[in-house]
């Protein structure tokens, strides 16, 4: 199928790439690298076939001029020209026209990486609600497309879908395997099959429940989107994480109300408190107060999710039991990484804060594959597609390119 980088003759080309390089950064120190390293195969084909690359990606969400701080892609330059030994121009103005000579001039081999894609959203939500004319200047800076961003095909967004709506495109290698192993592992999933939700990206993850609940036996809750639940069901869930839109939560109520069965709640917790760092108290879920906070899931909810777990075929985790990253709420997470090592069935996990608790609590060994995507993961497993690669693999016709 020509839609693959193999298929593509890149030599002297300018090729674009999408990347998603959405690492955890904290004071401009990159946390986790996983997805740096898993776009080399792409970048090193690119180079040894002589194309002149230029990359693109969004990290985080940029919702004010004081995210971009956060948010800059700066790091994550560095980092790979760390890796490959090699020289990278990086770009803060993303629409600016001198790029396309700058683009032209690049030799092959050479690489350019521009600034967030995201911070595009600061002007009318340029990339995110692919905006016609931006997918349509970023197209001009190259003569191929390739999409290598697994963890972000599902969002319809100006560097995702819109560019290769004018310029010859295909998919990269990392995502190809991506496709590879889950085709595998998941469209035809073994029952019971179990999926483990926590982690804090509520709202996307909560438009999703419904589909997944028609898919799988069990699902185990815990974070944000257990606390959605509890609060839908009246619980007091003090200052914890959790959705407050109102028609959002009572589709909750409906839902569990529909799903008894499937759908497993935290029955205590380990809390923290909103004024008080010191403070560490394990609580019933029903004794949770005001001032304090869910970081954890229990020992009770631990026993009672092991059940589970441990009759279940096949194990999609995503998302976290807690925040694992502080020690004094880690049991929670590692405890289910235990659970899951000793189950003997295919054993998935997807998501930037699965992986990174996988990998950093030493259970990489325990799971039949590691997912990059969280949401496109997730969405991949509802649906069995997802719209940018739909974009790539069925379009044949493209738009004359006029800038
Ligand atoms: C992810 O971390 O799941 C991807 O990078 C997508 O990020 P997003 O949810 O901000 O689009």
């Amino acid at each position: 199928m020509k839609q693959r980088l193999k298929k593509m003759d890149v030599k002297n080309k300018r090729v674009i790439v999408r990347f998603d390089y959405n690492v955890p950064i904290k004071d401009g120190v990159i946390l986790d690298a996983t997805k740096i390293y898993e776009s080399l195969p792409t970048i090193n084909y690119l180079i040894e076939n002589e194309a002149k690359i230029i990359i693109l990606s969004h990290l985080g969400k940029v919702r004010t001029i004081e995210d971009k701080e956060f948010n800059t892609l700066y790091p994550v330059c560095d980092k790979l020209s760390e890796i490959l030994n090699k020289y990278i121009t990086f770009e803060s103005n993303i629409l600016d026209p001198k790029l396309i000579e700058k683009t032209n001039e690049l030799k092959p081999g050479e690489i350019i990486m521009l600034e967030n894609t995201r911070f595009l959203d600061l002007d009318g939500k340029k990339e995110s609600i692919c905006d016609f004319e931006t997918s349509r200047f970023l197209s001009s800076l190259g003569d191929i497309f390739v999409l290598d961003a697994f963890a972000s095909s599902h969002r319809r967004h100006a560097s995702t879908v819109g560019i290769a709506k004018f310029i010859p495109s295909c998919i990269g290698l990392s995502l190809e395997k991506e496709l590879n192993n889950l085709d595998s592992l998941i469209i035809n999933p073994a029952h019971p099959f179990t999926v483990i939700m926590g982690g804090a990206k509520v709202e996307d993850k909560l438009l999703l429940i419904e589909k997944i609940l028609t898919k799988c036996d069990f699902l185990l809750l815990a974070g944000g989107l257990a606390n959605s639940f509890l609060k839908a069901l009246n619980f007091k869930i003090g200052s914890s994480l959790a959705s407050h839109n109102k028609e959002v939560v009572n589709k909750l109520k409906e839902i569990m109300l529909k799903n008894k069965n499937k759908i497993m709640l935290p029955l205590d917790a380990i809390v923290g408190c909103s004024y008080d760092k010191n403070y560490v108290k394990y609580k019933k879920i029903n004794k949770i107060e005001d001032n304090e906070i869910i970081y954890d899931i229990g020992t009770k909810t631990i026993e009672k999710y092991k059940l589970t777990i441990e009759k279940s075929k096949t194990i999609f985790m995503n998302g976290t039991m807690g925040l694992y990253e502080d020690k004094r709420y880690s049991n929670g997470t590692r405890e289910i990484l235990e659970i899951v090592q000793k189950n003997n069935g295919k054993k998935i996990a997807g998501g930037g804060d699965a992986v990174s608790s996988i990998k950093n609590l030493g259970y990489q060994e325990a799971f039949t594959y590691l997912s990059c995507g969280g949401g496109a993961t997730l969405e991949y497993l509802i649906k069995g597609h997802l719209i940018a690669i739909d974009n790539i693999m069925e379009s044949d016709e493209i738009e004359v390119l006029d800038v």
